[in-house]
């Protein structure tokens, strides 16, 4: 972490840094929530609102990069989410499709190196082939890890990492006493990436709605009221500021450091 870039980022508040703390996430994760709530709030269509969530994602994605964060993980589409109506599916596979249409030579550009978390192989095939192609096309950039969460589910997530494992075990390569945390976190599609620091969910709803259960075991949560649509960057930098003075302790005692 950029020590400047924490510094300014905490006098920009007019807030001295707080002593220890004051660190900005390596990690965001955010459940970008209320979509809905905001279109019935504005007598407009479902899909209206999941097109201005996007106006939303755009800005966030460039202060997240602007801070020099590390990675950020943003849920789109849960394996929950096809039981909605077919048309506000068909909505959502679209902006996938306009999103990145739109987005994908900046963010290029900008050396962001995009992760689809999530089974592409259950997305219809024009989705497939444009999240495989930004993948491909960034696959190679240095900067922001952006991952962009389609089609998952944290615990098809783990399974997935189960059945890969089960197979080496199979095939003799390693044995069950071999399998540790580390192990496992390399068969998630996080793969190489910090865990979660922060986690985000706007609206109001607090739950993770299967969103990586093992890798925010130790995030910082913050749930901001404001639908997603209405979600700006003085609102996320009110998030990161929460987190920079929360007390983080995994399970030991502060004097002793561990
Ligand atoms: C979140 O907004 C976006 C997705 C789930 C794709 P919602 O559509 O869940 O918004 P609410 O919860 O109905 O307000
Ligand atoms: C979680 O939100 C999924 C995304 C934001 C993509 P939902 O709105 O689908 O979650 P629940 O149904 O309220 O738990
Ligand atoms: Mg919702």
């Amino acid at each position: 972490m950029n020590v400047k870039m924490v510094r300014e980022f905490w006098r920009m508040w007019g807030e001295e840094e707080p002593e220890k703390k004051g660190e900005l996430p390596r990690h965001v994760a955010i459940i970008m929530d209320g979509n809905g709530r905001w279109a019935k709030q504005h007598k407009l269509s479902v899909s209206r609102g999941h097109r201005q969530g996007t106006e939303a994602l755009r800005e966030i994605i460039r202060h997240t990069d602007d801070l020099g964060i590390e990675a950020l993980s943003l849920y789109a589409f849960s394996t929950e989410n096809w039981r909605r109506p077919a048309e506000e599916v068909a909505a959502l596979m679209q902006l996938i499709l306009d999103f990145f249409a739109s987005e994908i030579d900046e963010l290029d550009e900008k050396n962001v190196r995009i992760l689809i978390l999530g089974d592409k192989e259950g997305l219809p095939e024009k989705q497939r082939e444009t999240l495989l192609e930004a993948e491909r096309r960034t696959g190679g950039n240095t900067g922001l890890r952006l991952n962009i969460a389609v089609n998952y589910g944290s615990r098809a997530e783990m399974v997935k990492a189960v059945r890969e494992i089960a197979e080496e075990a199979r095939e003799g390569k390693i044995l069950p006493g071999d399998i540790s945390e580390e192990m496992i976190s390399e068969h998630l599609y996080t793969k190489g990436q910090p865990e979660v620091d922060l986690l985000i969910r706007t609206s109001g709803e607090m739950r993770l709605s299967n969103f990586l259960l093992y890798q925010n075991a130790y995030a910082e949560f913050v749930f901001p009221k404001v639908l997603w649509p209405d979600f700006t960057v003085e609102e996320y930098d009110r998030c990161l500021r929460a987190f920079g003075k929360r007390d983080r302790r995994y399970g030991g005692r502060e004097e002793s450091g561990t």
